[in-house]
């Protein structure tokens, strides 16, 4: 089974061409804003139309007003399940939906045919007391990056990323440029700083610092990572940009020392650091490239590992913790996400340090800063440093996560889960499936509560892991955790 894919919604509406990137994760409002526009995932979004959601099947649009619906082919639908390229209508705002990395045509969705008698009828909601001539009328958007069409003038507004891809005037059709230009209007990257010419360039290409980007790789909470690379050298990298709104000073002069620091290492199962600078406002992070996927994925993808893989995938992160354990040097963002499996196979640890470096926060703010908090040790959660042992109890959730295909604590809220981590026992991991008495041993004392009963190194879970090849029986410690824990 493939991923789920991301994808993108072009909306037209009079001279505007809003794009819209869609996260498979996340659930999308469209509505309309107080000045009639498209509005999507916005607090004051009023007028909603429409939800956005993603799932096995794909994605799936519904219609969520009382009195309107999805306009597609001379139909009113309540839900579409659209293919690359499919063209429909909310109102009068043109619709068309594009597949991630799919390159839309410049035909495709040009010719949407609203259906005149649905135009007639159409009510953007009827408790909506505003007059047909405020409807129509396109008030100017908030500053945003703009680019206007060399040939008739059009205006395309940008509100997420075209990553290298070409686009056409939404009116006459012409091309407009090479685009990599994206308005993170929540996180603060701004329009052209990443164009190395003028958008109607043909020719145009994006940079960061040195590096040549070339294709998107996904985004996170601190920032978005691109593949790229250096054109003198051409060494290939994987370039993180922070996004600038979420750095402060301080996390900057502390992410610097530590990027220094991990450059300086070399390891087969940490990812290395190339380099860290700025671009614009924006802080990067060059580092190598790996082909393969993250463990997020692979479970996403595969529903599930085999417990060999899930061991195979423990004990490669294991020796790339005890490593830079052994350099003084804490991850505090062990996670799935953050576990990449090269196409060879081998784990590699990225991320290090980006979340301990932003400084003492509350529960809250954590919440905010981390993203997540389903990996936090329950004495982060209380307020303490964390330290290596926090790095094996998310390693521990990160090994349950792989078994079960969930993770064993999720609350309502953040604050729901960070409780969890503190009071709740998981539930035993057999319920799910066959995992060996050894491996849920070994479990229970990565995801030990109190620091007295969990692992204190990386090389203590080793050597139980070797004693499971062995045949040998596990440390006495381990074996008193598996048995506390009640099936
Ligand atoms: N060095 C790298 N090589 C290849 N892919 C990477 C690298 N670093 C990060 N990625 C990918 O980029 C995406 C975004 O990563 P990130 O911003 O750290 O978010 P998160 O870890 O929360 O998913 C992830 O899919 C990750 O697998
Ligand atoms: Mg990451």
């Amino acid at each position: 089974m493939s991923a789920l894919p991301a994808a993108r919604i072009v909306f037209e509406f009079g001279t505007t061409t809003q794009i819209v990137e869609l996260d498979p994760d996340e659930v999308y409002i469209v509505g309309r804003g107080e000045d009639a526009n498209p509005c999507v995932n916005e607090k004051s979004v009023s007028r909603r139309h429409l939800r956005i959601t993603c799932d096995n099947d794909g994605w799936l649009l519904e219609n969520i007003s009382n009195t309107s619906g999805i306009q597609h082919k001379r139909r009113m639908l309540q839900t579409l399940r659209p293919e690359h390229g499919e063209a429909f209508s909310l109102g009068r705002v043109k619709c068309t939906f594009a597949e991630h990395g799919k390159f839309l045509g410049a035909q495709e969705g040009a010719d949407i045919n609203i259906d005149q008698d649905l135009m007639a009828t159409e009510t953007i909601d009827s408790d909506d007391s505003e007059t047909d001539a405020a409807k129509t009328q396109v008030v100017e958007p908030p500053p945003q990056p703009l680019v206007y069409c060399p040939v008739c003038g059009t205006k395309v507004q940008i509100i997420d990323f075209v990553s290298i891809e070409d686009l056409n005037c939404p009116t006459c059709r012409a091309h407009i440029g090479r685009l990599a230009v994206r308005h993170l209007d929540a996180s603060g990257i701004y329009d052209s700083i990443l164009l190395t010419s003028k958008p109607t360039d043909k020719g145009s290409t994006l940079s960061i610092g040195e590096y040549r980007i070339t294709e998107e790789l996904g985004a996170g909470g601190m920032g978005k990572v691109f593949k790229g690379f250096e054109p003198g050298s051409n060494q290939v990298a994987a370039v993180k940009l922070l996004y600038p709104n979420k750095t402060t000073a301080a996390f900057i002069q502390s992410f610097e020392n530590e990027a220094r620091a991990l450059a300086r290492l070399f390891h087969k199962n940490i990812v290395k650091i190339y380099r860290f600078g700025k671009h614009g406002n924006v802080h990067y992070i060059a580092m190598e490239f790996v082909r393969g996927t993250n463990v997020k994925k692979q479970i996403k993808d595969n529903r599930r590992l085999t417990i060999d893989k899930c061991t195979e995938i423990l004990r490669q992160s294991l020796v790339g913790l005890d490593y830079i354990h052994k350099q003084q040097i804490i991850h505090n963002d062990v996670k799935p996400s953050n576990i990449l499996v090269a196409e060879d196979g081998t784990v590699k640890l990225v991320d290090f340090g980006i979340v301990q470096l932003s400084g003492p926060v509350d529960q809250d703010k954590r919440a905010h800063v981390a993203g997540t908090v389903e990996y936090l040790s329950p004495e982060v959660v209380q307020g303490g440093s964390p330290t290596f042992q926090s790095d094996l109890y998310a390693l521990g959730i990160t090994l349950y996560f792989m078994l079960c295909g969930r993770r064993p604590f999720k609350g309502q809220t953040p604050k729901d889960t960070l409780i969890m981590h503190l009071e709740k026992t998981a539930d035993h991991p057999s319920h799910h499936r066959g995992v060996p008495d050894e491996l849920i041993a070994i479990l229970a004392r990565l995801m030990a509560k109190d620091l007295k009963h969990r692992y204190q190194t990386a090389t203590q879970v080793l050597d139980d892991l070797d004693s499971i090849d062995l045949g040998h029986s596990l440390d006495r410690a381990t074996l008193q955790m598996g048995k506390k824990w009640k099936k």
